[in-house]
Formats: C-alpha cells, structure tokens, sequence
C-alpha cells in the first residue's frame, strides 16, 4: 500500500465533493471544486491510495467505447491515449485533498480533507507538508488560514507544522455563525522553517506507506 500526491484533475472532481459532503456535512454552499480547476489563482493536490480503484460505472463504459472506436479507427488513437490518462486518473481512489489560493506572495488554505477511514495515518500531514512545497513551489513567502474556533484536530495539526494564531473573524461560518480562528506561518523560505519541516517530513516517511 503506497499513498501518492499528484495535482487535483477534472477526473477526481466526485470524489473530491463525496470527501468534501463527508467530512464538512454541514457547510453550505459547498465549495465549487470544477470552478477552482479553472482559478489561476487557486493550486488543488489530491491523495490516492494506490492499493485500491475508484469504480465508476460511467469510467467502465467509457472505456470499453473508447477501446472499440481505437480499434475501429486508427486515427483516433491520440484521443484514445487522452481518454486512457483520464480512465487512469479516475481510477485513482482519492483519499484526501487540500487546495491554496495564492494572493501577495501568501498562500491561503482553502481546504484540507482526509476520508474518515483515513484519518489519524498521517495522510493530513502529507497533505499539508505538500501544500507547504507547492505553496513554496509558487514563490509564497507566508501560509495563511482560517479554522473554525472548535476544529481542534485540525488546528492541532498546524500547530504543529508552526501555524500561529494570528487574529479571530467572528462569526465568519455562515451555517452556525462560528468564529474563524486565523493562523499563520511566519517566513516558509527561513532556515528555521525549513529545518522543522525537514524533521516532521522526516518522522512522517516513518509512519506513513509512501
Ligand atoms: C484535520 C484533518 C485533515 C487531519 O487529518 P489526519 O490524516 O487525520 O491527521 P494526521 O493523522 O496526519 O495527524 C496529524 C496531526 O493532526 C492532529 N490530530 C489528528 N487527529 C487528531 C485527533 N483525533 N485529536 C487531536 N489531534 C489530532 C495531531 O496534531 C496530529 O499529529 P500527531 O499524530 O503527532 O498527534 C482531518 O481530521 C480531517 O479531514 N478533518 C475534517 C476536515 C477538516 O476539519 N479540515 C480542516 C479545515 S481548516
């Protein structure tokens, strides 16, 4: 069993939302994933885990077409090879994304989610150490977010990726009204930064099947 990372497609889009309806069951409107793909200022990973595929009954009969047009008509063949990616991207069972939105040389977390029977493996952890070198890739100097006043778990994991509490929005969630927690990094590029996240990266590796 190997968990990969690789950017977020057009293909993982349902799953993706199925992740997003089961873990924030309650926030409305729900966030538009397809609509992201198509923000240059948003990036989107995604984690799949290579031991299991996603079947899709729409991807299955969309391969047998794409199968019987290639051998049909040889011409075909490059939009074939295009559908085979796409058939191989949507096979991927998603276990877990996190998306940024880059603004001034800051990078704004917009999401961080892991399935349920995923969670408490280290997957959140790949996640957001990925986002910090995707946000890094991207030239941004600090990381940002927003976390509701009650999510624990998740500002137990930033804290330890050095995220601070850094303001409070309140009543910033629309569902119940709940204060947003703001935490944030100082310099990702500083050698101290980078040589905490060398260790976590490292004990991760230990814990994690990659
Ligand atoms: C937050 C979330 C992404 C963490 O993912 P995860 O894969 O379970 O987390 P990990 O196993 O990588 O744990 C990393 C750290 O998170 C914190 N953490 C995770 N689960 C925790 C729990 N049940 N209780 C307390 N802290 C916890 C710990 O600091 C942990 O580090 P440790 O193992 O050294 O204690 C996941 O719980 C999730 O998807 N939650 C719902 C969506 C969400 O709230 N996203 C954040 C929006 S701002």
């Amino acid at each position: 069993m190997t968990y990969c990372v690789r950017p977020m497609v057009k293909e993982d889009l349902s799953q993706v939302s199925a992740i997003d309806r089961e873990v924030f069951p309650t926030q409305w409107p729900p966030p538009n994933y397809r609509q992201e793909l198509h923000n240059r200022l948003a990036h989107y990973i995604v984690v799949y885990d290579t031991a299991k595929t996603f079947d899709d009954p729409v991807v299955s009969s969309k391969k047998n077409r794409n199968h019987f047009l290639s051998c049909l008509l040889p011409w075909l063949r490059r939009d074939h090879e295009e559908n085979e990616n796409s058939i191989v991207f949507s096979r991927q069972y998603v276990i877990g994304f996190s998306g940024i939105w880059l603004m001034a040389g800051e990078a704004h977390i917009t999401n961080i989610a892991v399935r349920e029977q995923y969670q408490r493996q280290g997957v959140g952890e790949l996640l957001l150490v990925s986002t910090v070198d995707l946000s890094r890739e991207q030239r941004a100097e600090t990381m940002t977010l927003e976390v509701r006043e009650s999510n624990t778990i998740a500002q137990n994991l930033y804290s330890k990726y050095g995220f601070k509490q850094t303001g409070v929005r309140r009543g910033y969630y629309l569902d119940n009204r709940e204060n947003a927690i703001i935490m944030s990094t100082e310099s990702i590029n500083s050698e101290a930064f980078l040589a905490q996240l060398q260790r976590l990266r490292e004990s991760l590796a230990k814990k994690l099947p990659v």
